[in-house]
């Protein structure tokens, strides 16, 4: 059963907090019918308490540390606060600043900031798997000057898969 600190939520309690998983997109034939979401990592929907917090504040809303008025004083703070926020539900202590939450516009643009911050030299190692998603290659390889990516397997065995496997071009990967 799903688990969040000391609370445990059934999966039908999970379902009720998740905004727009009723509603029904058209399928071939004309029938209306509520869409299965097989891929939350590229949509995921959002939870109704986000909706009713964003909605609440909307009326404060004023550009992001780019104004001295009101509404963008409050909107900057409540921006910030949420870097806090995140450190927090990572298991981290608020305010704890050996650590940095950055916001980025979605996981491929996370993950290039990640890599071009960790890669030193093109002779870097990345350990990898075999079942990354792009997002999670891309950036890494087109930053290293050989095919060195590895692949680690579930029971802890490392092995270096051949440079034609582990290096597919960028263009025939991104297809
Ligand atoms: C499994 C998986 N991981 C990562 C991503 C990349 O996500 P983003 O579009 O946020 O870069 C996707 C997007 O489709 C995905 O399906």
């Amino acid at each position: 059963m799903p688990q969040s600190g000391n609370i445990i939520y059934t999966p039908e309690e999970i379902r009720g907090m998740i905004l727009g998983l009723d509603t029904k997109v058209r399928l071939d034939n004309g029938e209306m019918v509520p869409a299965i979401n097989l891929d939350n990592a590229a949509t995921t929907p959002p939870f109704k308490q986000v909706a009713e917090e964003i909605h609440s504040r909307l009326m404060y809303y004023g550009s992001i540390g780019r104004g001295m008025g009101q509404k963008s004083e409050v909107s900057s703070e409540v921006y910030e606060a949420g870097r806090e926020t995140v450190k927090e539900f990572v298991g981290l202590r608020k305010n704890d600043d050996r650590y940095v939450v950055f916001y980025t516009n979605n996981t491929t643009d996370g993950i290039n900031k990640l890599a071009s911050a960790l890669i030193e030299s093109p002779d870097d190692v990345v350990l990898t798997t075999r079942m990354e998603h792009h997002a999670n290659d891309i950036p890494w390889r087109m930053r290293l000057k050989q095919s060195m990516l590895t692949c680690a397997g579930t029971v802890g065995w490392i092995f270096q898969v051949s440079k034609e496997f582990s290096r597919p071009s960028i263009a025939s990967a991104a297809r």
